[in-house]
């Protein structure tokens, strides 16, 4: 009895350290994968910081006031560092002021915020960006133009205005309801980004990449209509366009949702290897305001799971991809990642 207890108790000691040992393994592996804000600094190798502060401990209470002061036709890594807080402002990155990056303290904690609704998107955001190579870190941006029918059923709330090539953000949040992001146009990353709205929340006609992002869907006030998380608006076979959701989660409350709505004829967005709740719907993906054939329709996913996922019941003419097929939206190389990414996973 006593000889076999302690051979218990040897292999739950022996199971113990290996566990602890994997894990440790484990850990710093993720660590290394870890991109962090220092890592971000690391790689875009610059010592030019404008200091934020809406305290007034920095060089600028403004965030727009900071932009201001990088010069025309900048061609070198600047770093704008977002301290702590909520700057109630609209910010706009020029076409003329590329290499900015914009590095926040996390995006619990600095948060551009503006309230604003117009029937013109553009108009409507609290950040733009029109300047090439563009990062921005651990930072919030929000729209909080108030929701429901009386106020935006024909006007849109834009949280960011994604309009530039090479712009990439990390670790970022995207917040309103009608139209949160508007990822226009260019190659875009963004890792590990929280995205909210109700309706066609992440739209435009952008080449991204949405890596282990979560996708949150807050129920709208109408009843008839259920919203969509993408209406992206491909329009021709030669246009290389295509958002591309890889790992992450897409949930919510309220009503259910669409994956995507045909916006283009050649409309592109892939979920993979997601986790996809019970809030969208069993259809999946909607033709609804479109009246074209739905042959061109790109809308597919490969190896979702979660009580969304169920494939039976889907539109006619969404794709279930082979490991073949997803290969080319899951390399970094389709939005040229290792061309200008400074990190990528
Ligand atoms: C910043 O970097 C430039 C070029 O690498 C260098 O010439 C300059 O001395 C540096 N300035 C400071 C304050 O370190
Ligand atoms: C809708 O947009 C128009 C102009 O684009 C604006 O004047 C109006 O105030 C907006 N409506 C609401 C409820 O915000
Ligand atoms: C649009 O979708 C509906 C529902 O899936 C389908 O019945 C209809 O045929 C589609 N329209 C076209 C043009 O394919």
């Amino acid at each position: 009895m006593a000889w076999s207890s302690s051979t218990t108790f040897i292999t739950f000691a022996i199971i113990f350290f290996t566990y602890v040992t994997l894990t440790n393994v484990v850990h710093c592996l993720t660590a290394q994968k870890v991109i962090d804000s220092p890592l971000l600094t690391q790689k875009i190798h610059t010592n030019r910081t404008l200091k934020v502060d809406i305290n007034g401990k920095g060089d600028f209470t403004s965030v727009q006031a900071a932009i201001d002061a990088v010069p025309e036709g900048n061609k070198q890594w600047i770093i704008i560092h977002v301290r702590k807080g909520v700057y109630r402002e609209k910010v706009i990155i020029p076409r003329n002021k590329p290499y900015i990056f914009m590095r926040g303290n996390g995006k619990g904690r600095s948060a551009i915020v503006w309230s604003q609704s117009s029937s013109d998107n553009v108009e409507s955001a609290t950040f733009s960006v029109e300047a090439s190579h563009f990062i921005a870190f651990g930072i919030s941006f929000k729209n909080e133009a108030p929701t429901g029918v009386a106020y935006t059923s024909q006007n849109q709330s834009v949280a960011a205005f994604v309009a530039a090539d090479k712009v990439a953000f990390y670790h970022c949040g995207f917040y309103s309801t009608h139209n949160t992001l508007f990822d226009y146009k260019g190659r875009h990353y963004y890792d590990n980004c929280y995205i909210q709205g109700s309706i066609d929340f992440i739209f435009g006609r952008g080449r991204s990449v949405f890596h282990s992002c979560e996708v949150f869907v807050i129920g709208d006030k109408r009843v008839s209509i259920k919203g969509s998380v993408t209406a992206q608006n491909r329009e021709t076979e030669k246009e290389n366009s295509g958002f591309v959701f890889n790992k992450g989660k897409l949930y919510g409350v309220g009503d259910s949702v669409y994956l995507g709505r045909a916006k283009g004829a050649f409309s592109r967005v892939i979920y993979a290897n997601m986790y996809l709740s019970k809030t969208v719907v069993p259809q999946g993906w909607t033709n609804w305001s479109y009246s074209g054939t739905t042959e061109n329709l790109y809308h597919a996913e490969y190896k979702c799971k979660g009580p969304g996922a169920e494939a039976t019941g889907r539109a006619e003419w969404a794709r279930q991809l082979t490991e073949k097929e997803v290969a080319p939206f899951l390399s970094i190389d389709f939005i040229n990642g290792k061309e200008w990414l400074p990190v990528w996973l």
